[in-house]
């Protein structure tokens, strides 16, 4: 696991990239990123090997009754490679910061932002990937688009007023009738074999992804009209801006490259992250492990929060109008903590500072004029200059700062992708590069089914006497 000692320096920065496979090692398309992690896979495994042999008894923290009654919060007790949060820096996907993927990850043509395929190379061998390796991913990921017509079909005949996400999870979990890992697991594997077909079936998974995720945008808000076929010569995203009707607006699509690349991984005990793993842990196939994780992150609490902000940013615009001041805002604001409810968007499990990934996004928006001018847009920032103070005042937060969910929709309302009950479907494609590579390196770790243990409260006081 990636340790903050080990954080980017300029000097770990170039390190990064002179660990580039030479252009003469580098292999076709197809066999690149599987070339790179053969090689980087046996140097982990040697380090768990010592790690288990020299320091399995070592002691990093200790549990305590509140860690048992609080949702494990802060319980030290994953093994997660990609990305490691802390609670005041925010998210590093293997020691580099988001403003460090900005600078050194590959855009696709004619654009500026990081492709969702760079990340994922990223994530999975902890290298930054070359602009032709990041683009060699890209074709095999296009060539491997389309879905089978059993899926087609199976989603065609889902009630549109079926939650876009609900369709999202059937999607992913039938795409396990191909599952490359089940069959070869049927025939007999050996163990040391299962990463690789692993591996098969999360690029698979992550390249279906955009047309399942249209396709379920298509029968729901646009039904009738026609899907663009997958262009061979695009990146993921901008396929999937394409398929969704925005191909044809530049800024959109480039903010849905950033959105998608860092909405990637947030370490592993998140909600979706850790059900992706937890049931990847049994040996289910990564459609079935990824399709779970969908649901955890269907819940207002986790991934459903983006599709919450707007709803309730437009409520307030609806109540205050837009030339509001902070007053109106910070009573608005009371109004729906008296309420009862959450201001969503802001607060969360580990952080305790502004998301960088919500500055991130912030930073976009003040980047593009028109954006800078949008009422909702205008509105989300106001309400970031008054929240904060609010929720310390209200005192139970532990974290009275936005997260990324406090900004991600509003970009998209702009730009005319209105139906906020599908902004999580976009997280949903998203989220799939950090899950997937951790499904491979729990293969190729290893690492067994997870099973806790757990008291009921008798035995907890039981333990407690004791
Ligand atoms: C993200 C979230 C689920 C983290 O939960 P958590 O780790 O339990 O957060 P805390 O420990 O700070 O919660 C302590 C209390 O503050 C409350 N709280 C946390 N965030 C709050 C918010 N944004 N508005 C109002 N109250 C909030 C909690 O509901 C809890 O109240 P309780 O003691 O009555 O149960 C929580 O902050 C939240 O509900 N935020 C709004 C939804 C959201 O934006 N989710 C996206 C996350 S990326």
């Amino acid at each position: 696991m990636a340790s903050f000692s080990a954080m980017l320096t300029p000097a770990r920065c170039s390190r990064l990239l002179s660990k580039q496979l030479p252009s003469s090692r580098r292999l076709a398309s197809t066999q690149s990123l599987r070339e790179t992690l053969k090689e980087v896979i046996p140097r982990k495994q040697e380090q768990l090997k010592k790690l288990k042999l020299e320091h399995s008894q070592a002691v990093v923290g200790e549990v305590k009754v509140e860690h048992i009654l609080g949702g494990m919060r802060g319980l030290k007790a994953m093994l997660w490679e990609a990305s490691v949060l802390d609670p005041n820096e925010g998210i590093r996907f293997h020691g580099l910061s988001i403003p460090d993927c900005q600078k050194v990850l590959p855009s696709a043509p004619g654009g500026k932002e990081m492709t969702a395929e760079s990340m994922l190379w990223l994530l999975m061998t902890g290298q930054v990937p070359t602009v032709e390796q990041s683009r060699e991913l890209s074709r095999e990921l296009a060539e491997k688009g389309d879905l089978p017509a059993f899926v087609e079909e199976l989603l065609d005949s889902l009630p549109a007023n079926l939650h876009p996400m609900t369709q999202l999870g059937i999607g992913v979990a039938a795409l396990n009738r191909d599952s490359k890992f089940q069959a070869a697991y049927e025939k007999g594997m050996k163990k040391s074999e299962y990463w690789t077909y692993t591996l098969e079936d999360c690029i698979d998974l992550v390249a279906k992804l955009p047309a399942l995720a249209a396709r379920i945008y298509r029968n729901v808000y646009k039904p009738g009209t026609d899907l663009a076929p997958i262009d061979k010569n695009l990146d993921l995203v901008g396929n999937y801006s394409n398929l969704l009707g925005f191909g044809n607006n530049q800024t959109l699509t480039e903010y849905l490259r950033l959105y998608i690349a860092l909405h990637g991984d947030h370490e592993g005990g998140n909600a979706s992250a850790h059900t992706s793993h937890l049931v990847g842990s049994t040996l289910s196939d990564p459609y079935l492990s990824y399709s779970a994780a969908l649901y955890a992150l269907a819940g207002p609490l986790h991934g459903l929060a983006n599709q919450e902000v707007l709803r309730w940013q437009l409520a307030m615009q609806e109540e205050i109008g837009t030339n509001v001041s902070h007053d109106d805002i910070k009573a608005y604001l009371w109004r729906t903590l008296k309420g009862g409810q959450v201001v969503p968007g802001y607060g969360h499990g580990v952080l305790r500072k502004p998301d960088p990934r919500f500055i991130a996004l912030q930073e976009f928006c003040q980047s593009i004029p028109e954006l800078k001018q949008s009422s909702i847009i205008q509105l989300v920032n106001k309400t970031f200059e008054v929240a904060p103070d609010v929720l310390k005042e209200h005192g139970k937060t532990k974290n009275p700062y936005p997260n990324v969910d406090a900004t991600s929709g509003c970009v998209l309302y702009h730009y005319g992708l209105t139906e906020f009950k599908y902004y999580t479907v976009i997280f949903g494609v998203s989220r799939a590069l950090g899950a997937v590579t951790q499904l491979v390196w729990a293969r190729a770790l290893g690492l067994p089914i997870e099973r806790p243990k757990s008291y009921s409260m008798d035995a907890l006081e039981g333990l407690i006497k004791n």
